[in-house]
Formats: C-alpha cells, sequence, structure tokens
C-alpha cells in the first residue's frame, strides 16, 4: 500500500483524491491546505484519516511515502524540496516549477534523497495521444516535418480573479506556461530536442501580468518546424486544443477541445490498429480530461518497480525548457 499526502486542496485537487480512491495499492491518508477549512471539507469528502494547515507537520508522518502536489506553480519546488528532504517520494503538479533553475533545485533535491519524483503530464495517457505515440515509435512518420498545436480556449476574467497567483509571473505565467503546457509538451515530446525559438506573446484583454494569446514557432534539431498557438480569449467557449504531426509518411491530427479525438490518420503503410481509430476516441466532460487516474497507476507501478515513468522529473523539465525559451524570446 503506497500512503500518500496531498497538498494544495484547491480545484485540481479533485481529480486526485477521485485517481487515488481508484487505486487498490493507494489511498491518501493526509491533506493540507493553509485555508483550513478546504483541508477539513476535502477530508470529509474523500474519508481522508488527518488533514492540517501545517505542511511542515504532515511531513512528519512517518507512514507516508508520497506527497502529491497540487498548490500554485510557483511553489511546487519548494513544497517538493521540503518533501525529498523529508524522504517522501514528490508528485507534482504541472508545470513542475515557473523557473528552469527552481525545476533543477527540485531535480537536484530528490536524487540527493533519492526519491523519486513526477510532473502530472496526465494528457500524454489520452488513448489517442498513446495511439499516435506508438505510430511515432514504429518510425511510420518517417522524417518528421512539422508539429502544430492550437489551444483556443476560453477563460474569463473570473476565472483569473478566483485565485491571486493566476496570471502572476512569480506563481503562475500565462496561457503557455499554465493552461497549454501539456501542447507545449507534446510539441516537444514529437519533435524532440530544440535548435531555436520565437515567440510573441500579449495581454489584450484580461487583467493580468502573463500573456493570454502568444504564437511560438520552433526548430527542432532534427530540422522539422513546431508551432504553437495559443488564446485564453476564444469566443464564446473552449472551441479546439489540438496537434498536428506532418511526417514523410504520415498526417495525423488529434483534435477535440484536448486532444482527445483523431480527426485525421494517413499513414503509407497499414497496422491493423487503423481499423479501430473510433475506440481510442474520448469525450471527456473537461479539459483536464481523464488522465489522473491512469498517470496514478503508472507512478504507483513505478514504485513498485514494474514500470517506467511516463514522466518523471527530467522529463518535465523538457517541456519548461521550451516554456522558458519562449518567454525569453
Ligand atoms: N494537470 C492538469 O491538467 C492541471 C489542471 C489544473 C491545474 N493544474 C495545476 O495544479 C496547480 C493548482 O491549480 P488549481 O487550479 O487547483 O489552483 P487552486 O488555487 O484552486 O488551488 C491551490 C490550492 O493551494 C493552496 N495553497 C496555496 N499555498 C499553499 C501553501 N503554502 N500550503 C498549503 N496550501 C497552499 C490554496 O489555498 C489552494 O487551495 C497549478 O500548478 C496548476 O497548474 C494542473
Amino acid at each position: 500500500m503506497i500512503n500518500i499526502g496531498l497538498i494544495g486542496c484547491g480545484r485540481i485537487s479533485k481529480n486526485h483524491f477521485e485517481a487515488i480512491a481508484e487505486q487498490p495499492d493507494a489511498q491518501c491518508i493526509a491533506c493540507c491546505d493553509i485555508i483550513e477549512d478546504r483541508a477539513r471539507e476535502s477530508a470529509e469528502k474523500y474519508n481522508i484519516p488527518t488533514w492540517t494547515i501545517n505542511y511542515e507537520e504532515m511531513l512528519k508522518d512517518p507512514d507516508i511515502d508520497l506527497i502529491s502536489i497540487c498548490t500554485p506553480s510557483g511553489l511546487h519546488p519548494v513544497h517538493g524540496i521540503q518533501a525529498a528532504k523529508a524522504g517522501k517520494h514528490v508528485l507534482t503538479e504541472k508545470p513542475m516549477a515557473c523557473r528552469l533553475n527552481e525545476a533543477d533545485e527540485l531535480i537536484k533535491a530528490c536524487e540527493e534523497a533519492g526519491v523519486k519524483l513526477f510532473v502530472v503530464l496526465q494528457n500524454r495517457l489520452n488513448p489517442a495521444i498513446q495511439l499516435v505515440r506508438r505510430a511515432f515509435e514504429e518510425g511510420r512518420f518517417g522524417k518528421m516535418y512539422m508539429i502544430t498545436s492550437n489551444v483556443f480556449w476560453t477563460r474569463p476574467q473570473d476565472y483569473y480573479d478566483m485565485a491571486p497567483w493566476r496570471g502572476t509571473w512569480a506563481l503562475d505565467g500565462g496561457a503557455f506556461m499554465n493552461q497549454a503546457s501539456h501542447y507545449v509538451d507534446m510539441v516537444q515530446w514529437f519533435g524532440g530536442p530544440i535548435a531555436e525559438v520565437k515567440s510573441i506573446i500579449a495581454t489584450l484583454a484580461r487583467n493580468i501580468e502573463a500573456e493570454d494569446t502568444g504564437s511560438a514557432i520552433i526548430r527542432f534539431q532534427n530540422g522539422a518546424i513546431g508551432s504553437i498557438n495559443v488564446t485564453m480569449l476564444t469566443y464564446p467557449k473552449n472551441l479546439e486544443g489540438s496537434i498536428t504531426i506532418f511526417g514523410e509518411k504520415g498526417t495525423v491530427r488529434i483534435g477535440g477541445t484536448s486532444m482527445n479525438k483523431i480527426e485525421q490518420w494517413e499513414y503509407a503503410d497499414k497496422q491493423p490498429y487503423d481499423a479501430e481509430l473510433d475506440k481510442y476516441s474520448t469525450n471527456p466532460t473537461s479539459v483536464y480530461g481523464f488522465g489522473h487516474s491512469g498517470y496514478y497507476r503508472n507512478i504507483i507501478n513505478n514504485i513498485q518497480g514494474k514500470a517506467e515513468p511516463i514522466s518523471n522529473g527530467r522529463e518535465g523539465r523538457k517541456s519548461l525548457y521550451l516554456l522558458e525559451q519562449i518567454y525569453s524570446d
């Protein structure tokens, strides 16, 4: 049994509590939030035996094996480093940090403490994405030419006003780093190491420090070109969260509102699974998707020595590197 303590009982914590409850060999035994009501209400709702407003106190519990971090993004490194020093494995929500040097400090702390570090990138587990990843690893694209991702979502001012950390450079970042971070990850996951990045970002309509809209162009070391277009200003509702991949021998587009629907699937060769594409399209009710449960399954299997991690600290760092390039151009 893997015992989990969770810090940050806000919006995304629900996905974590529910995903943990689905695992037969893991349980959440403690939760923490600086807002007392949130910690207490989460404990009551999800039958968690202990809650606290004091993270250090939670870290003293010798029964906790893993800390799940669901606090504002800029706090992930500090909370992760504290957990590592207490000898706990660390699972952090994305992005793992708002700055690369802080991500590196977290990676180093986990390596020095001999604990595992995981970064939640649950969209990698979308069935449609898993299928195109399989085709990619089988070499069906041939030479890679272009990878394009569009994140055309709607986030009204109310959304940013829900918490003071949203849209700030210190604790969140903008559309690229928060809402589109899974798409940034996906583009680099298929594109590989990066040679060059150009970008334009703008805060066109929302009252926030960071960007609500932007475009980035990437040259990968393999010669392929990538682009990512994001806006949180789509009228009147979420329109698209897609990735399109063009290779020498294949064109694939995974669309829907959060990379969950196969919209184009063309390869020069044929494979039996090409006839079953409908099976791989899903229709999640929220843009967070269904992936947290599968993600927990993977990390528990990894802790138990039964699987490779989908995204450890070094893997999570790759999209943060690209984000930093986008913001520094
Ligand atoms: N994987 C995904 O698809 C996904 C989706 C949404 C959010 N997220 C990530 O999850 C994180 C949290 O986002 P959210 O929307 O749940 O935010 P939120 O503001 O709803 O929740 C954050 C919680 O952390 C608590 N908190 C802040 N500082 C704390 C501290 N020092 N100690 C204890 N608790 C503290 C807050 O009181 C709040 O309840 C962000 O990093 C975000 O990027 C990931």
